[in-house]
C-alpha cells in the first residue's frame, strides 16, 4: 500500500514537471524571444563566446532589446577596464615602474569606457560607439608598451578580455540606427 502511494506520487509529480516543461517551450515571450535575440546580437559581434559570457551573465538581458543589451555590453567593457587598471596600479604601488604608462593609458580607457556608457544613457549611439573606440586606441598605446613578453604575462587575461568586451560592444552599438 505505502509503495502504491509513492508511485502514485511519482506519476503526479512527473505529469507536473511535463505541464512546466510543456508551458516554458510553448511560451516564446519567456524565453525562446530573448535566447533568440542575444543570440543574434552575439553573433555580429567579433568575439561571440565573449559576448555570451557578458549578455548570458546578467539577468536583465531578458528583458530589453538590441540597446538595452548594447548597454550591458559596454558594462562588461568597463568591468574588464576597471580590474586591469587596479591591477596595474597595484603593480606600480609595489614599485613596478614599467607598468606606470599602461596604469595612465587604463585610466584613460576607464573614463573613455564611462564616458560611452553615459553617452548611451542618453540615446547617442554613435558618440557611444566612438568613445569605446577611443578607449580601444588608449588600450593598444598600454598593449604596445608592454609588447615585451616579460611584462605581458601577468595581465594576458586582463588585456584579452578588455580588447574582445570593448570589440563587441563597438560591433552591437555599430549595429543601432540612429
Ligand atoms: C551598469 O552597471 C551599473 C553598476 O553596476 C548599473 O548600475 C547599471 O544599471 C548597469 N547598466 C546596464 C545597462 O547594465
Ligand atoms: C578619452 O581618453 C582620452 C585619452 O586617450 C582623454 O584625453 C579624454 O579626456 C577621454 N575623453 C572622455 C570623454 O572620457
Amino acid at each position: 500500500m505505502a509503495m502504491l502511494r509513492k508511485d502514485c506520487l511519482k506519476i503526479i509529480f512527473l505529469h507536473f514537471i511535463f505541464l512546466v516543461a510543456v508551458k516554458i517551450i510553448h511560451d516564446p515571450v519567456l524565453v525562446n524571444g530573448d535566447v533568440a535575440l542575444i543570440g543574434r546580437v552575439c553573433s555580429i559581434t567579433p568575439y561571440p563566446a565573449d559576448c555570451h559570457n557578458c549578455l548570458d551573465s546578467n539577468p536583465l538581458s531578458s528583458r530589453v532589446d538590441m540597446r538595452g543589451l548594447a548597454g550591458i555590453a559596454i558594462n562588461c567593457s568597463y568591468a574588464a577596464a576597471v580590474d586591469l587598471d587596479n591591477l596595474f596600479n597595484e603593480y606600480v604601488q609595489y614599485g613596478q615602474s614599467q607598468y606606470e604608462f599602461c596604469f595612465q593609458q587604463f585610466d584613460y580607457v576607464v573614463q573613455n569606457v564611462s564616458s560611452a556608457l553615459q553617452s548611451w544613457k542618453n540615446n547617442r549611439y554613435p558618440e557611444s560607439q566612438n568613445l569605446v573606440t577611443k578607449a580601444v586606441g588608449a588600450y593598444l598605446k598600454c598593449h604596445n608598451n608592454l609588447i615585451d613578453m616579460r611584462y605581458l604575462e601577468p595581465f594576458l587575461v586582463g588585456l584579452a578580455k578588455t580588447r574582445s568586451s570593448c570589440d563587441n560592444a563597438i560591433g552591437i552599438l555599430s549595429r543601432i540606427g540612429s
